[in-house]
Parts: C-alpha cells; sequence; structure tokens
C-alpha cells in the first residue's frame, strides 16, 4: 500500500533522499571523530554528545529507515520526512546545549520514534520473517532507550527525576541503544542479505529474542538494582548475550565468507563477534569488581572499543554494502575508492580499537584519522553513485 503511494520513481528518489540526509549529519560525527583522534581538539561534553547522536541518529538511524524504505519499496512520506527533519535538528540542539530546546526537540523526536515502532510492528505482521522481526524488536529497544533519553534530558533541563538516586541513567540507555537496538536490527539485515531467511526459524527467533531480553535485563537492572541484585542481573544478562552471539556465529557467520554475499558485508559479521565480545569481557569485569561501579576509567577504553566496533564495524560496513548493492546499476567513477572505504575503513577501526583496548595513545592517533578520511573518501564516492543511479529494487 506504502508503496503504491509514492510510485516507482517516488520510492527511489524516497531512498537517495533518506541517504543523502543521513550521509551529509555522519560529516560532522567523522570530523569530530578525526578531531578528536589526533588530539588537537579537546571536546567538550556537549560537543561529544553531539558526536555520539549525529552517528547514531544522524546517520545509523536515518540510514536504517532508508534501508526499510529500498526493501519496502517505499514507506510513509511522513514518516521519512518528520525522521529527515527532526533528527538533525536535535543533534543541533546537542551541539547548542541549551537545555530546554533539548527537552523539546527531544520529545517531539520522541513521537516520531513511537510512531517508526507502531509502523515497524505493522511491517512484521504484512511480513512475518526473521528480518522484519529482528527489526521490529529493535526500534522497539530505539523506543524505550528514547523514553530513557528524553527522561534524562527533562531532568538535565532542571526538571523531576524519574529514578532512583542509585540509577545509572546513561549506561542504561546506552547498553540497550548499541546492543538490542543496533545489533539487533544488524542481525535481522544479515540475516537478510547472507541468508536470505524468508520464515522464523527457531533458533534465530531464540538468538534475536534473546539479545532483545539482554537489552531490557541490562536497562532494567542499571535503573533500578543495585548491590549484590546488580551482580545477579548482571550474570543473567551475560548468559543471554552469549547465547545469542554463539547462536550468531553457528547460523550465520560460516555463510558470511562464502563467495558473492559482498564483502562489507561479511566484514559486518565478522565485527557483530568482535563487538559483543569486547562488551561481554566489559560486563564481566563489572560483576567480578565492584568498585568498577563507582570509577570505569579501567574499563572505558574497552567500551569505546565495543562501541566503534558496533558503529562503524557492523553497522557503517552494512550501511555501505546496502548503498552498493542499491546502486548496482552503476559503475564506481573511481573504483579504488571501493578499495579505500573496505579497507581503509577497516583497518583503521581495527588500528582503533587496539590503541583503546591497550590504551596507546599513538594507535588511536593514526586509526581514527585513517578510519575518518576512509570514510569521507567512501561517503563521497557512494554519493555520486547515489546520484547517478535509478536505484536497484532490492532483491
Ligand atoms: C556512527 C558513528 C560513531 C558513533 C556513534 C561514535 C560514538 C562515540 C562514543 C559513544 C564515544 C565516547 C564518548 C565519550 O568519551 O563519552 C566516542 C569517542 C570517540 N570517537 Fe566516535 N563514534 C562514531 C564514529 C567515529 C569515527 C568515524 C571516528 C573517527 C574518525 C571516531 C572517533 C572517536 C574518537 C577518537 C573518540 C575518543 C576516544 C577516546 O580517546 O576515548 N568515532 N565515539
Ligand atoms: C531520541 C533518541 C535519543 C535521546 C533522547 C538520547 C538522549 C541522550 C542523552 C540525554 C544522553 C546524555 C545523558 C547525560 O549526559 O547524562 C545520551 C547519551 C548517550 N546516548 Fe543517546 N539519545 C538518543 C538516541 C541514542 C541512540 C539511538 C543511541 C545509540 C544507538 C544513543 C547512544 C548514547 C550513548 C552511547 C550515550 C553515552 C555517551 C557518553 O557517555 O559518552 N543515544 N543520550
Amino acid at each position: 500500500m506504502m508503496a503504491s503511494m509514492t510510485g516507482a520513481s517516488g520510492w527511489a528518489a524516497q531512498v537517495r533522499r533518506l541517504f543523502f540526509v543521513a550521509m551529509a549529519v555522519f560529516l560532522v560525527t567523522i570530523v569530530i571523530g578525526i578531531l578528536n583522534g589526533l588530539d588537537v581538539v579537546e571536546f567538550n561534553r556537549d560537543q561529544l554528545l553531539t558526536h555520539v547522536h549525529s552517528g547514531t541518529l544522524g546517520w545509523i538511524t536515518l540510514s536504517l529507515i532508508a534501508a526499510s524504505a529500498w526493501f519496502l519499496r517505499g514507506i510513509d512520506g511522513r514518516l521519512a520526512a518528520g525522521m529527515a527533519i527532526l533528527v538533525p535538528v536535535y543533534v543541533a540542539a546537542f551541539y547548542l546545549a541549551i537545555p530546554a530546546l533539548r527537552a523539546v526537540a527531544g520529545a517531539a523526536l520522541l513521537i516520531m520514534v513511537l510512531w517508526l515502532v507502531v509502523w515497524a510492528w505493522g511491517v512484521y505482521r504484512e511480513h512475518r520473517t526473521l528480518p522484519t522481526l529482528a527489526i521490529a524488536l529493535g526500534f522497539t529497544t530505539f523506543t524505550y532507550g528514547a523514553v530513557i533519553g528524553v527522561l534524562r534530558q527533562v531532568q538535565l533541563a532542571g526538571g523531576p527525576t524519574f529514578f532512583p538516586p542509585t540509577a545509572d541513567v546513561v549506561g542504561a540507555h546506552a547498553s540497550a541503544m548499541v546492543f538490542s537496538y543496533l545489533i539487533l536490527v544488524a542481525m535481522g539485515l544479515l540475516e537478510w542479505r547472507i541468508l536470505g531467511t524468508k520464515g522464523l526459524p527457531k533458533l534465530a527467533v531464540i538468538q534475536v529474542g534473546a539479545l532483545f531480553a539482554g537489552g531490557m535485563i541490562l536497562s532494567f537492572t542499571l535503573l533500578f538494582l543495585s548491590g549484590d541484585a546488580l551482580q545477579a542481573a548482571g550474570g543473567v544478562d551475560l548468559l543471554v548475550n552469549v547465547v545469542a552471539v554463539a547462536l550468531f556465529a553457528i547460523r550465520v557467520l560460516p555463510s558470511a565468507f562464502r563467495g558473492g554475499v559482498g564483502r562489507h558485508f561479511a566484514m559486518s559479521a565478522a565485527f557483530v563477534i568482535v563487538a559483543v565480545a569486547l562488551v561481554l569481557y566489559v560486563v564481566s569485569k563489572f560483576i567480578s569488581d565492584p568498585s568498577l561501579a563507582t570509577d570505569p576509567t579501567p574499563i572505558t577504553g574497552i567500551l569505546i572499543a565495543s562501541d566503534h566496533s558496533a558503529f562503524i564495524g557492523v553497522i557503517t560496513n552494512l550501511v555501505l554494502g546496502v548503498l552498493l548493492a542499491a546502486t548496482a546499476d552503476r559503475a564506481s567513477r573511481w573504483p579504488w575508492a571501493d578499495q579505500v572505504a573496505l579497507w581503509g575503513t577497516n583497518l583503521g577501526l581495527i588500528v582503533f580499537v587496539a590503541g583503546l583496548i591497550t590504551a596507546t595513545t599513538i594507535l588511536k592517533q593514526i586509526g581514527a584519522p585513517v578510519m575518518g578520511v576512509s570514510l569521507l573518501v567512501a561517503l563521497a564516492a557512494l554519493a555520486m553513485r547515489l546520484r547517478d543511479s535509478e536505484v536497484v529494487p532490492a532483491a
């Protein structure tokens, strides 16, 4: 129904517009990331939050909506336009650091997020497949994660406090968002691109269900529990995530490395394991050493390494792979740019991650700009392809 509303060339224009906005906002993330990595600018908290949300909301969420519009040959134009306008406004609100503007823009965005999740479950009801289930579950986490984020904004803007004084609100928001939103949606899209799953295989449902449950357990724990209960819930979280990642490793990973899948998708699948393994290491440290709850400095680098393995390794590889597939009717004007996009981004990321894990400044100073410049090259080449392409319908 949605597709017929926009028409054949209409959906292609919609996909193109969403990807262009996503790419434009990603430039902000990348520029801050390069300067931060080189240690030439000392960014304050608001600027770091701009880096984080231009990446997670601007680049990633808008790209995931664009990929959905590609998959479904068009989505509701008002939903697409509302997201494409409000996300950049909200990212700007982080940069401008006016608490009231952030609370209001966040609340407006929350309404769009609610629309998005209702829409995603509607898509699932029409096409009951593992990919659509994972996307609907992922957007459900996105919704409660956004609620936590907006409540925190209201609190920071001088409004009422909604959580107990012991709550780790930022931890609850961030951990659910990264793993039970992003990695979950990525698992759905990888399942589609790598295995082409049409139904709901039992093991696959357990895999995505476990990852979804892990986010709920961790968020609830960080918001409402303390002391021994925190340790126990941490153990349960560890267990469900091990189940999820083991099932993914057995079911999906081997096929990712068979020919014909696309190299960015194979990289993305491999980084699912890296990102989850690193965060599970962090959770296990928290369980074994309660003093980290008050001073997490010793493991912050590993957490940021896990985050970038998810943001760049899993999701950005996935989006670049989708962009290449959607523009397959056009050859690259610069064939070398495809190599830079693949190898520069991923080798830069590996060096950056190694620097963060081992706290080696020079590795971070080399890895971050290599990754950032490679991404700029990738975006330039893909933006030209997208402009020229008719947008190939998704298989
Ligand atoms: C979707 C994309 C991205 C997201 C969501 C993201 C998110 C984050 C987060 C959450 C942090 C931790 C902030 C803090 O200290 O509280 C961070 C730090 C950082 N990011 Fe990114 N990032 C992204 C892409 C990039 C890129 C492309 C680069 C490099 C060009 C980069 C370079 C850095 C650097 C250098 C740090 C500081 C690390 C440190 O020394 O502690 N990021 N980012
Ligand atoms: C409507 C959506 C969102 C809202 C309202 C929101 C709000 C916030 C707020 C207020 C903070 C800072 C809390 C503080 O400093 O006390 C924050 C931090 C953070 N957010 Fe979001 N956020 C949203 C979406 C996302 C998404 C989609 C992701 C990831 C996929 C994400 C990841 C993070 C991370 C990792 C941090 C911690 C950054 C750090 O401490 O370095 N957020 N968010």
